[in-house]
C-alpha cells in the first residue's frame, strides 16, 4: 500500500528514516513529505508540490506539522482532518496528535479519567500566575507547546521565576507554570504502542551543574525499566485516554505514585532502541497498517 509521513528536515529525521526503512522493508511504497507542501482541494484531492497526487494513501505517520503561524498551523491541522474524512488513516490521529501537543489541553483530559498529573497555572496574565507561586512554592515554567525540554525552567528563587514569566509574556506566549514534583533524580519513558507497553526506560538527570531535566536530547543517561503493573497501567491508560495509538509517556515516581507530565505524539526512541532493542518502527508501521486496512 501507499502510505506517508509527514516531516521537517531538522525534527527527528532519525526517527523518520527508521519509520521510511521499516515501511519499505515491509514491501510498502512510501511519500514524504512536509504538510507545508500539500495541497488539497475540495472534496477530496491531495497534491504534494505542483500536482503530484497522493490522495491515494492508505496510512499516514504524522512526524511533525511543522513550525508556523497561527494560520499555517491550523491549515495543516485540518489537512490531517480532511486526510481522515477521505479515508486514509492518520496516526496519531489529527485530534489526539494536536491534544498531546498542547500540554495544557493533555493535562485536562488526563484529570478528568482519574490519571494523577502537578498541579498546574495556565494564562496570560502575569499577577494571576505570581499569586499561583505564591501559593505552590518551588515551581516549573515550561512552554505549553514545545518538547525536549528546551526552554523549562526550574525556578526556585522567587525573583527569578518573577523575571522568567515576564519575559515569556513579552514573548506573547502563554504561561504554563507547573508545581516541582518531588521526585528520584529520574523519571521514567514508557512506550505504549497499540495499547500495550512495548518497553521503558528510566532517564537519568544528566551530571551537570544545575541541571534538572531528564530529556535524552539534554543529555539525560537512560536505563531499562521493568515497570510495576501501576505503572504499566498508567502508561497504558494515559494512551488510551488520550487515544494515540503510539507514544513516548513521560511519568515522574512522585511519592503519590505515578504522575504523568506528558504524552508525545511523534516520540523518537533512539535512547529506547539502544537500552532495549526492541524494533520500535517495525511496530509502528506493523499497528499503521493494521489501522489502515479497517
Ligand atoms: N512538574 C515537574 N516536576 C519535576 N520535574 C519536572 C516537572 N515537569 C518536567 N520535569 C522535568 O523536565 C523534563 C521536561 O519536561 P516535559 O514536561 O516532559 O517537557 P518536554 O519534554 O516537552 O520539554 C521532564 O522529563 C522532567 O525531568
Ligand atoms: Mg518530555
Amino acid at each position: 500500500m501507499l502510505l506517508g509521513i509527514s516531516y521537517d528536515e531538522n525534527i527527528n529525521n532519525w526517527a523518520t528514516a527508521s519509520l521510511i526503512e521499516a515501511m519499505k522493508g515491509a514491501g510498502h511504497e512510501v511519500k514524504a513529505f512536509r504538510l507545508s507542501d500539500v495541497s488539497a482541494q475540495i472534496p477530496y484531492r491531495f497534491t504534494h508540490l505542483e500536482d503530484e497526487d497522493i490522495s491515494g494513501m492508505a496510512g499516514v505517520v504524522v512526524r511533525t506539522i511543522g513550525f508556523g503561524t497561527g494560520d499555517q498551523v491550523t491549515f495543516r491541522i485540518s489537512l490531517l482532518e480532511h486526510f481522515e474524512d477521505a479515508g486514509i488513516y492518520v496516526m496519531n490521529p489529527a485530534y489526539s496528535f494536536r491534544r498531546a501537543k498542547d500540554k495544557y489541553a493533555t493535562l485536562t483530559t488526563l484529570h478528568r479519567a482519574g490519571i494523577y498529573v502537578p498541579r498546574t497555572f495556565v494564562g496570560e496574565n502575569i499577577d494571576a500566575a505570581v499569586k499561583f507561586v505564591d501559593e505552590v512554592g518551588d515551581v516549573v515554567i515550561k512552554p505549553m507547546i514545545g518538547s525536549r525540554g528546551l526552554g523549562s525552567i526550574h525556578a526556585e528563587h522567587p525573583e527569578l521565576t518573577y523575571r522568567a514569566m515576564k519575559f515569556i509574556h513579552q514573548l506573547g506566549q502563554v504561561l504554563y507554570v507547573q508545581e516541582t514534583i518531588q521526585k528520584p533524580e529520574r523519571d521514567i519513558r514508557a512506550f505504549v504502542i497499540g495499547g500495550k507497553l512495548v518497553g521503558a526506560m528510566y532517564r537519568y538527570v544528566p551530571e551537570r551543574r544545575g541541571e534538572w531535566r531528564t530529556n535524552i536530547h539534554e543529555g539525560g543517561r537512560a536505563e531499562p525499566a521493568q515497570l510495576s503493573e501501576e505503572y504499566e497501567e498508567c502508561a497504558i491508560k494515559t494512551a488510551e485516554v488520550l487515544r494515540l495509538d503510539y507514544t513516548g509517556v513521560d511519568i515522574l515516581e512522585s511519592k503519590a505514585g505515578p504522575c504523568v507530565i506528558e504524552a508525545n505524539a511523534a516520540p523518537s526512541w533512539s535512547g529506547l532502541s539502544q537500552v532495549t532493542g526492541l524494533d520500535i518502527a517495525g511496530m509502528i508501521v506493523d499497528r499503521l497498517v493494521e489501522l489502515a486496512k479497517k
